[in-house]
């Protein structure tokens, strides 16, 4: 079989542009490759590859599993159905961050990294910054190393469950992206999401809130002096976020992502509320 012949086949069940991202992606074609390679030979092994992950696309499992890698900030990542696929909002937050930390040598505190897609691109594009990542799942920890490798940096991953511990140090800046669906609201979300992608990543708790409470609370134990905070929300969480952390935080920011919609709160940890040796 040549390449046009799998377009062909393909494009019909998944459409044009999920055809040209499952047989780039699986023979890691760039996108002039794919697009004048149509003659070119695809052995038996790689056909059979790529048309078992159609099926499993077919079937409702996202396109980023069924290749196995994904983009975001313009950086390569693995993806496995153990981490939440990274999102476009959430180049809103890394963005946040990398303009918070530019090229100082700050400590920073990934909560929740799942892919590392956010820790990861933080430690490439902030070439000073030592970032440590944490999740309560091996799994994630394992993906996030491989990809922080793959991208030729280094970052620092810790296994901690944020609702009942925190990780030693104190660290300049704390970012998250953390699980935001009420529970009850899992069950509604798109097939592709509620059946395939992890539900330790998505549930918040009852009200959504869980992880942002915690946070908040935890923040001055973790965070040095002056300290910076950064927290995805959910497109109608951010001004209750910005409340929950008005106690201790100042300088409280709410951005938009591209959409428009209010994406990310940050702040900055009052002086009165430094709490070392926790
Ligand atoms: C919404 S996902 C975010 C993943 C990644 N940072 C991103 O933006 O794509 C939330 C992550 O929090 C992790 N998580 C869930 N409960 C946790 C807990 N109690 N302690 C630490 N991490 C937790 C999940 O395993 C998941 O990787």
């Amino acid at each position: 079989m040549v390449i046009n012949d799998l377009k062909k086949e393909l494009s019909s069940q998944l459409g044009g542009r999920d055809t040209e991202l499952l047989i780039s992606g699986l023979l890691k074609l760039t996108v002039t490759e794919y697009a004048l390679g149509g003659k070119k030979n695809v052995s038996e092994n790689d056909c059979n590859k790529i048309l078992g992950a159609a099926k499993r696309i077919k079937n409702g499992e996202p396109l980023q599993y069924a290749v196995g890698t994904t983009e975001f900030m313009s950086l390569p990542f693995f993806v496995s159905p153990a981490v939440l696929i990274p999102r476009p909002d959430t180049e809103t937050l890394v963005e946040k961050a990398i303009s918070e930390i530019g090229d100082r040598s700050l400590s920073v505190l990934d909560i929740g990294t799942g892919s590392g897609c956010v820790a990861v691109s933080i430690s490439v594009y902030c070439k000073n910054a030592e970032v440590t990542a944490v999740d309560i799942s091996e799994a994630a920890l394992e993906t996030a190393g491989r990809n922080a490798a793959a991208n030729r940096t280094e970052i620092k991953l810790i296994k901690c469950d944020i609702l009942n511990g925190i990780p030693s140090g104190s660290y300049d800046v704390i970012v998250s992206n953390p699980p935001y669906i009420e529970t009850e609201a899992i069950k509604n979300l798109d097939r592709n999401v509620r059946d395939f992608e992890p539900h330790t990543a998505l549930d918040g708790g009852a009200d959504g809130l869980d992880f942002y409470r915690r946070i908040a609370a935890a923040a001055p134990h973790m965070l040095k002096r002056e300290g910076f905070i950064a927290l995805e929300t959910g497109y109608d969480q951010a001004r209750t976020v910005a409340k929950l952390l008005e106690e201790s935080f100042t300088d409280i920011e709410i951005t938009k992502d591209l959409c428009g919609v209010e994406r990310v709160v940050s702040g900055r940890l009052k002086n009165s509320e430094i709490i070392s040796g926790v």
